[in-house]
């Protein structure tokens, strides 16, 4: 009989978290139980996900802002079915495919301040990578800047010019010489850069970890601190590009044009792996300075054609259904209901984001009953509210979001970009029935941190 993928996923259908928790990741396992994230999702298609009871799930996590055009996008897969079809030759890697070319026209064509020189490759952090080393090679200094609380993946190079010591931790020695500065500090900023040997400056325009958004003077005038010390600018787009915020690239929020942008996640269209680290003509020859050097910095499968074809497509359908105008759209309309939330319940302690990447900040209730629920669980682990909230919102209105970073207060949400009126509607509507109950100490909100407070308890 022939090999089915199909009849194996039939079949085997049940078995995932058992074969994760015996061959994979189990404290991942075993997390997802406790937070009762542990489904089985049969099929996923637009904003949604559903389970083998047809059980229907609000999906606004997006595999952290993978599926920015929602899931199974018909444009996407079809371009992806119609490379298979053409037996194209891939990655022969001694020639210049076509498919690199155009992607790399398209991106370039959206880029401020002229980038036009482009390197692909697999994954957000390989991007920043690939950064850091056109920054190097291209300023011939070695020390890096970065922003407290920073994320920008986890290979070894990142985590060097990672914020979070949780992240951190255990891998050191990182990066030589790699400082972090707190953001809006541009004092701060000057002193690292006014040594002369920072080679780049690399932030995110928003940090993806707390949706922390920087003053509105604070990018431009780090920006001018780069050019003034001959310091490069890095502006991480992986998770906030795309679209997200309302804007192509979320550094357009600033009239920012930096000296190297990347990109990844949303570029795959939820369907190939893929990044790229878009600079300008100079900075990339830097690399490859000789013919000799002409491959010194490459990946195997970076300009495959799925990917490319994925990217291209995905682009096309960005621009087609004007999915940046409707993340503006969708996301202030979304802002204002939770803004509005705001005022009727005490522990939102803020609201904050640009299109559709908002994050929602926790603080102790006034009440003492309350309060004495809340300290008992910070106690336990910090952040842990945070995590009840994502627990309702899961449990009872099938919605699924993430707390924003370790030890924080604060969730994140980031729906696809297509979603509409109905879904800002579910969103508000849940986010109230959750704070209403968590204002009441006996409320659901409350009952399931028993559970979640011994677990933290112990860690
Ligand atoms: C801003 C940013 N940069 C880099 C990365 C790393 O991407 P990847 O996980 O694909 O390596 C992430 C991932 O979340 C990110 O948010």
């Amino acid at each position: 009989m022939a090999w089915s993928l199909r009849q194996l996923i039939e079949s085997r259908l049940g078995d995932q978290y058992r074969l994760h928790e015996q061959y994979l990741n189990p404290s991942l396992v075993r997390v997802q139980g406790i937070i009762g994230f542990d489904k089985i999702y049969t099929r996923g298609e637009g904003a949604y996900l559903w389970d083998g009871d047809g059980t229907r799930y609000l999906d606004l996590l997006t595999g952290f802002s993978v599926f920015n055009f929602g899931r199974a996008h018909p444009a996407i897969k079809q371009a992806i079915q119609e490379l298979l079809e053409l037996d194209r030759p891939n990655l022969i890697k001694m020639d210049c495919p076509l498919l690199a070319g155009l992607l790399a026209e398209d991106l370039a064509r959206r880029m401020p301040g002229g980038l036009d020189a482009v390197f692909f490759a697999n994954s957000g952090a390989d991007s920043v990578d690939s950064a850091l080393k056109f920054a190097r090679a291209f300023t011939r200094r070695h020390r890096v800047t970065y922003l407290e609380h920073a994320f920008h993946g986890l290979t070894l190079g990142t985590l060097g010019i990672n914020g979070g010591e949780d992240f951190r931790k255990g891998f050191e020695p990182l990066l030589p010489g790699a400082e972090a500065v707190p953001m809006n500090d541009l004092d701060a900023l000057d002193r690292q850069l006014r040594q002369g040997d920072v080679a780049a400056f690399t932030v995110e325009p928003i940090q993806g970890k707390g949706v922390y958004i920087p003053a509105d003077d604070y990018l431009p005038g780090a920006q001018r601190l780069c050019r003034k010390y001959g310091t490069l600018l890095i502006c991480d787009e992986v998770q906030v590009g795309m679209g997200r915020t309302g804007r192509f690239l979320c550094s357009e929020h600033w009239g920012l044009e930096p000296d190297i942008v990347t990109l990844s996640k949303s570029l795959g269209g939820g369907y190939v792996p893929v990044s790229a680290t878009i600079t300008r003509r100079k900075i990339h020859d830097a690399i490859f300075s000789r013919l000799e050097k002409c491959q010194v910095h490459s990946t195997t499968f970076g300009q495959n054609e799925l990917a490319m074809a994925a990217g291209l497509a995905s682009l096309h359908v960005l621009d087609e259904e004007r999915l940046v105008e409707r993340s503006a759209a969708m996301g202030e309309k979304l802002l204002k209901g939770l803004t509005a939330l705001q005022d009727r319940y005490e522990m939102i302690a803020g609201v904050r984001g640009k299109g559709l990447m908002i994050g929602i900040e926790f603080q102790a209730p006034r009440s003492l009953a309350l309060r004495a629920a809340w300290t008992a669980a910070e106690a336990a682990q910090k952040g842990l509210f945070a995590q009840f909230v994502v627990m309702a919102l899961m449990r009872d209105h099938h919605i699924l979001t993430q707390v924003a970073g370790p030890d924080v207060n604060i969730i994140k949400f980031l729906p696809p970009l297509i979603i509409g009126d109905e879904e800002v509607t579910t969103i508000l509507a849940a986010m109230e029935q959750v704070m209403a109950e968590a204002a009441e100490v006996r409320g659901r909100v409350w009952a399931q941190s028993v559970e979640l407070v011994k677990h933290a308890l112990s860690r």
